[in-house]
């Protein structure tokens, strides 16, 4: 090789780059995108994608025959214990404002649970970073662990001298991070499970500022039929749960918003769901408000780690099948029952909607035939 060529190949080289450079850099991103795609056979989310993120399938309405208070337990989806979506920015948002205007409310925890409140901050944390890695990372310094949510910016020290922090801190970021509400169960001096800290941002007719410290069935006390049907079961399967073994269950409610109503009064109702002022909702003023709630128990302290997330569908964004498995469902409600699931409210109105919906369904197929 001449020595002009050796001078002149890495200088028409180093021009080509200047020249495309952004070429080269777009393709260099998306080169790496695709192998980061391909890792584990899976996609893998950047902050960003959280926007597009599908809510993780809620359990469907069953349309039972028969009423009766179930545990329904299954197996935990660990893969999935604690889920991330679409919605975690604005939730997150509600989450902060809760927290900054009722934090007394929202969040309680008893001193004999400030172990199980570290514990649970840990254990949410080792999770988060595992399963979505993009969004949040552990960062350790000197000899503190923090994590920290790349949605947000937030950093929290979950080990180390940095995180010397009370048992309510403790508590208060772990929800600042997941989309659940937590809460720490523990058994008193009668083996009875009870309320020893919670995070309940999203409750349902209760808070924890009233109920910290009520035994598991004592905070069931207005709910009918739990004690003669579950409360034995329930107290078995709190006391067997074993950190190799955790659960979920999934529940629904019905609840009624007003036009005016923001996603803080939609999701914080400590009062109730169905305010007897608020007769004659319309299909997309009927909310569908279903929980799933997973059940661990935590191997260092012992204690249970409660944890539930919040699902809102309208009346008119359920389908058809749900629709007609509500509808079965109430039919096989006691009154009592009914009434404290705020029937009177949205009774009539959700056998009209179905009337209408079934009668529309019937038209399209005739039209079709
Ligand atoms: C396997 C365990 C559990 C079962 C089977 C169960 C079952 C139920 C049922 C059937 C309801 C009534 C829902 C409705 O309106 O139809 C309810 C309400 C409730 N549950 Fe549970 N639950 C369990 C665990 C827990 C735990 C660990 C807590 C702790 C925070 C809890 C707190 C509540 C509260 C506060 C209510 C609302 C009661 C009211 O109306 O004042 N539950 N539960």
């Amino acid at each position: 090789m001449t020595t002009f060529s050796l001078v002149a190949l890495p200088i028409v080289a180093l021009i080509l780059i200047v020249r495309h450079y952004h070429d080269i850099r777009n393709w260099i991103a998306k080169t790496t995108k695709k192998i980061d795609r391909c890792r584990n056979g899976a996609p893998v989310q950047t902050p960003v994608d959280v926007q597009r993120m599908a809510p993780y399938p809620a359990q469907p309405i069953k349309g039972r025959e028969r009423y009766r208070v179930m545990m329904d337990i299954r197996k935990l989806d660990t893969h999935n214990w604690l889920t991330l979506d679409k919605h975690y920015l604005e939730e997150h948002s509600v989450r902060n404002d809760l927290l900054r205007d009722k934090r007394d409310e929202v969040l309680q925890c008893l001193p004999e649970s400030a172990e199980a409140c570290h514990e649970a901050l840990q254990e949410v944390s080792e999770f988060l970073c595992e399963r979505y890695p993009h969004m949040f990372e552990k960062v350790i310094r000197d000899d503190t662990q923090s994590i920290h949510n790349r949605m947000t910016g937030e950093r929290f020290a979950i080990r180390g001298s940095a995180c010397s922090g009370e048992g309510i801190d403790a508590l208060e970021a772990a929800v600042r991070l997941t989309m659940e509400d937590l809460s720490i169960l523990m058994m008193n001096e009668d083996g009875e499970y009870y309320l020893a800290a919670s995070a309940s941002l999203f409750p349902t007719g209760w808070t924890p500022q009233e109920r910290i410290g009520w035994t598991i069935s004592r905070l069931h006390g207005p709910v009918p039929l739990w004690h003669q049907q579950v409360a034995n079961s329930v107290s078995k399967f709190l006391a067997r749960l074993t950190p190799n073994s955790p659960m979920e269950r999934s529940n629904y409610f019905v609840e009624i918003k007003r036009p005016d109503e923001n996603l803080i009064e939609i999701l914080y109702r400590p009062q109730g769901l169905c305010e007897k002022h608020t007769r004659d909702p319309s299909p997309s003023e009927i909310l569908i408000r279903r929980e799933r709630q997973t059940f661990r128990r935590l191997p260092q302290s012992g204690t249970i780690l409660f944890g539930v997330k919040t699902y809102l569908t309208t009346l008119d964004q359920l389908p058809m099948q749900e629709l007609e498995n509500l509808v079965r469902e109430m039919k096989t409600w006691p009154d009592y029952v009914g009434e404290y699931k705020g029937k009177d409210v949205w009774g009539t109105k959700v056998l009209e909607y179905y009337k209408t919906r079934t009668l529309a369904a019937q038209m399209k197929d005739n039209l079709e035939v």
